[in-house]
């Protein structure tokens, strides 16, 4: 049964991540054009009638590709509203790791590895993987391997919206709002993405330490200061100006992991509702604590890193996060980064 699952997930993510991939990318090229012009709406070439004028109009009601539709109910199409009750009770941390739905290999590694929930004795760790819809040339296929993989595992939180990098920031907000909903009294809650190396024991001792009265107001991570939007078009994290309008972003905490109290979380979900969306996630929970009036807390040097950083077991005890590894790698390193070493 298990070597079954292990054999059609290695099979399925293999096949499906490639194809996925694939068509992943045809999309992104193609879908603005396609707003913007869809085949009954062709551009007009002459304009005898004021037409331009007209698609002008059409195109102000239209909104940018990249707006996100937000505050929605998007629904929760598969759930544990039980996850954070049972014997273990409310957790200390609440883990949402942002997966895509083809990423099955990589959400195995991740359990072995620093997602496992039992590695911080005393400590109560729960963790969920976020996932949107598949692109639906495979929806089929993908939703009954994500219901086999949750059957199992029972930490999957799939949410009612495709599955793309420019949705991202819909996803940490229903993230928030499951949180909301079904675990509210979580103390700490950590957004982390999948491709980074994460030390949970020294997150939860040295950074949060569960023996000390409960930091409210504590956001902390890789801090970004005096951002500035990317405006070149093609940048991966280009920011057209019909989007956001100001020449700056506030301070914020890098996407790749960054960790909350459970109560400014859910202060940043409230606000989040009449700040307006945009799809950079990290940048927006920026534009929300701006609103809460919510400042960054540092976190001693060198403890978040966003540049690779080879692997080093005495250096790799005394951090949070290194963005940037492969599963691959992280299967590779994580037995000796288990082991004692007292010469540290
Ligand atoms: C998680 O960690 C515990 C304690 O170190 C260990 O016994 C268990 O096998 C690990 N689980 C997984 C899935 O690796
Ligand atoms: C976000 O998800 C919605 C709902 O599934 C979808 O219509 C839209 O195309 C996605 N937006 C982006 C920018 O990927």
């Amino acid at each position: 049964m298990r070597g079954q699952l292990i054999l059609k997930v290695l099979l399925g993510s293999a096949f499906m991540g490639l194809l996925v991939l694939l068509i992943a990318q045809q999309q992104d090229f193609s879908t603005p054009s396609m707003d913007l012009y869809p085949s009954s709406q062709k551009a007009p070439t002459e304009d005898p009638l004021g037409l331009s004028s007209r698609k002008f109009e059409w195109q102000a009601r239209t909104p940018h590709p990249l707006d996100l539709r937000y505050p929605y109910p998007y629904p929760f199409l598969i759930n544990h509203p039980d996850k954070c009750e049972g014997p273990r009770g409310a957790p200390f941390l609440l883990m949402l790791v942002m997966t895509k739905p083809q990423d099955v290999g990589i959400r195995q590694v991740i359990r072995q590895t620093w997602g496992n929930e039992t590695l911080v004795p005393g400590v109560v760790i729960h963790r969920l993987f976020v996932v949107g819809l598949p692109q639906p040339l495979f929806a089929q296929e993908l939703q009954t391997l994500l219901e086999e993989e949750d059957k199992e595992y029972r930490d999957l939180l799939q949410v009612g919206f495709l599955d793309t990098y420019h949705n991202l920031t819909l996803k940490v907000l229903t993230a928030l709002e499951w949180m909301a909903q079904y675990c509210p009294t979580a103390h700490y809650v950590l957004k982390v993405d999948t491709d980074v190396f994460l030390n949970p024991s020294y997150l939860v001792q040295q950074v949060l330490q569960p023996n000390r009265p409960l930091q409210s107001n504590l956001i902390t991570g890789y801090i970004y200061r005096n951002p500035v939007p990317f405006r070149k078009q093609g940048q991966k994290w280009y920011m057209p100006p019909e989007l956001y309008s100001h020449d700056k972003y506030p301070d914020y905490c890098a996407g790749p992991g960054y960790v909350m109290s459970g109560s400014l979380a859910l202060r940043i979900l409230t606000v989040a509702q009449r700040v307006k969306a945009i799809y950079l996630e990290d940048v927006f929970v920026g534009l929300c604590l701006k609103e809460l009036g919510v400042k960054l807390t540092p976190a001693s040097p060198n403890t978040f890193l966003i540049d690779k950083k080879k692997y080093d077991h005495c250096a790799f005890h005394r951090l949070v996060l290194v963005h940037h590894f492969q599963p691959q790698e992280l299967l590779q390193i994580w037995p000796d980064f288990l082991t004692a070493n007292t010469s540290c």
